[in-house]
């Protein structure tokens, strides 16, 4: 399955903080993590891709910053279900990603996804807008608690 990034036109940045300690078992810590996280990525209107990670969320690592195509995009993508999971896996990054984390990599920096065979090079333009394989990131930082949609979060086009 291609990467669909690289098709898409803009993608929205999607952190899902882990839960640290203080929970009953790590299954709890793993369901109550990504169960808010998608909260916060409903509420900010990624439907589609909320509809993918419920499909999945108990196979989800802690700590993956998530590359969010929006609805419009997703809809024109066909995704069998025994692919969801690679699916997700090629629009991650594991590891904890803000924005000004991001913006602070030397340009080109090439980091991996949480699928084996992907990474993804970022690219620094002009006025602080960060590209993904050519995409475009519109929305930064849509889920970072009580902090929604710092930074662009662009809706044009
Ligand atoms: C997630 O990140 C935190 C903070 O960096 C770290 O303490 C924790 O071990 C990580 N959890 C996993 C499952 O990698
Ligand atoms: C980063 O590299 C791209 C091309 O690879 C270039 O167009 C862009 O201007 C560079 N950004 C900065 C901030 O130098």
């Amino acid at each position: 399955m291609a990467l669909f990034l690289a098709a898409s036109l803009f993608i929205s940045l999607i952190v899902s903080a882990s839960s640290i300690a203080a929970a009953p078992s790590p299954s709890a810590v793993v369901n109550g993590g990504i169960a808010s996280t998608a909260q916060e990525m409903q509420r900010a209107r990624y439907f589609t891709f909320v509809m993918l990670i419920r499909m999945v969320q108990e196979k989800i690592p802690h700590n993956t910053t998530f590359l969010m195509p929006n609805d419009r995009m997703l809809s024109t993508a066909s995704i069998p279900e025994n692919q969801v999971l690679e699916f997700l896996s090629r629009h991650s990054i594991p590891a904890l990603l803000m924005f000004d984390d991001l913006i602070r990599l030397p340009n080109g920096t090439i980091v991996p996804t949480s699928h084996s065979s992907q990474t993804i090079t970022i690219t620094n333009m002009e006025n602080q807008k960060l590209y993904f394989n050519n995409v475009e990131l519109t929305s930064p930082d849509v889920c970072h608690v009580g902090n929604l949609f710092r930074g662009k979060a662009s809706n044009v086009h």
